[in-house]
């Protein structure tokens, strides 16, 4: 739900299904974000074409139309401002179809002309990624002005979302990069697993109050923002191979847990907390000190919270993509498209990653290709509203 959806929560995509499928546009907060992850997703990145203000309002105007026309299961056609529709979802229920819309530092000037008048308005945690260790991002997949983010049950209804909202965006704005991917879980029992086998999502912000401390923005502004959020999206290559060699016992010391049951080494559940301080008989800590979950966790990071909605993606893998980062070619250009929403990502994804990427195991296995931050404004309230109408008023 738009509003106020308490979690990601295991399991609880069937309910929503059998409900019928809708995910409410409007609300507080932009859908997507707090929504139980759907199955498939599609993420773009654009650029703005234009030097008219006005012709970015035009735009943000019609995905507003477009997005809310879509989630509600009807066909944009008219909404879109002209045009008829493709068709390729006619008679295709919503399937939980949710749509957002970012801001990228370069609307807002950073690193070239303030053509849209908004340099003085650029929120102060809205900042350029710095460069991390072992970074092999591809320059033409990393930033945007821009960001719409469909997610959705159905692939096709996915995509036709995405057909509609580039093509109300002509003439405006040209994608600059895309990505799409995959779920397991959603329709079934419990925490997806990732592509290295292992459950993904166990340990975050659930509850309301916890999404409110970690995730909206709150009164700390700007206005336009509060109920909003900030996004990274970090498209991570697995090399599978090396990860497959390891062995089940290594890669579960690699992550600090469980693969199968999900549960904290040293624990039974998935549910169990982390001791992060518990040692065997000889001495040695039972969660290894570069384990994963020991150096993402909160309290290793002056209690930062972030809320991971990530999605698997595979790529057709050609030879030069997949041999850009250390080590030997992997013969697939697969892992994880990581999505994290924080209330200000200075104070959280960005000291919890440059820790992440100097001393975690994982980094061995992974090597970031693509990155982007977008600032997620407040959700619209009600028809005839648009999103980011306080930015540009
Ligand atoms: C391919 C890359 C990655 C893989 C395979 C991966 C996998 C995992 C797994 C299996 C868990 C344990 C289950 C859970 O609590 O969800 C976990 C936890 C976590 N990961 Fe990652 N992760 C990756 C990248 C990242 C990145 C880039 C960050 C960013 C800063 C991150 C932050 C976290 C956090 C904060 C936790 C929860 C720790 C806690 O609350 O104690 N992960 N990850």
């Amino acid at each position: 739900v738009g509003d106020d959806h308490a979690a990601p929560a295991a399991g609880s995509t069937a309910t929503a299904v059998a409900s019928g499928g809708v995910e409410p546009f409007h609300g507080r907060h932009q859908a997507g974000i707090s929504t139980p992850p759907q199955l498939h997703t599609h993420f773009v990145a654009l650029d703005v074409t234009t030097d008219e203000r006005k012709e970015v309002v035009g735009l943000l105007r019609r995905w507003t139309r477009v997005g809310a026309t879509l989630a509600a299961g009807d066909r944009p056609g008219a909404a879109s401002g002209g045009g008829v529709d493709s068709g390729e979802a006619l008679g295709l229920p919503p399937a939980r179809l949710t749509v957002n819309f970012g801001f990228g530092p370069g609307l807002f000037a950073t690193g070239g002309d303030d053509r849209f008048g908004l340099r003085s308005v650029q929120p102060w945690q809205l900042v350029e990624l710095p460069p991390f260790p072992g970074d092999a991002l591809e320059s033409a997949a990393t930033g945007g002005d821009l960001s719409l983010h469909v997610c959705a049950d159905d692939p096709q209804v996915v995509f036709h979302a995405v057909r509609s909202l580039v093509r109300a965006a002509e003439g405006v704005a040209r994608v600059r990069w895309a990505q799409p991917g995959f779920n397991e879980t959603a329709a079934t029992e419990g925490t997806p697993r990732n592509l290295m086998g292992f459950k993904d999502g166990t340990l975050n912000p659930a509850t309301t109050a916890q999404l409110a401390a970690a995730v909206w923005v709150g009164a700390e502004g700007p206005d336009w923002m509060t109920g909003g959020t900030y996004l990274v999206v970090r498209r991570i290559r697995m090399d599978l191979a090396a990860w497959d060699a390891l062995g089940v016992s290594a890669q579960e010391r690699v992550i600090g847990r469980h693969k199968v049951s999900g549960a904290p080494l040293g624990a039974e559940h998935e549910a169990d907390p982390l001791r992060l301080s518990a040692r065997t008989a000889a001495g040695d800590l039972v969660i290894p000190a570069d384990a994963h979950v020991r150096l993402a966790s909160p309290a290793q990071n002056w209690d930062s919270v972030i809320l991971r909605r990530s999605y698997s993606y595979a790529n057709p893998s050609t030879g030069a993509a997949a041999s850009s980062g250390p080590g030997p070619p992997e013969p697939l250009d697969a892992g994880l498209l990581f999505f994290s929403y924080q209330r200000n990502p200075r104070l959280s994804f960005v000291p919890i990653y440059r820790k992440l990427s100097a001393n975690d195991a994982l980094r061995r296995f992974t090597v970031h290709t693509a990155s982007a931050i977008f600032a997620l404004p407040s959700g619209v309230t009600a028809p005839g509203r648009w999103v980011g109408a306080a930015l540009f008023a």
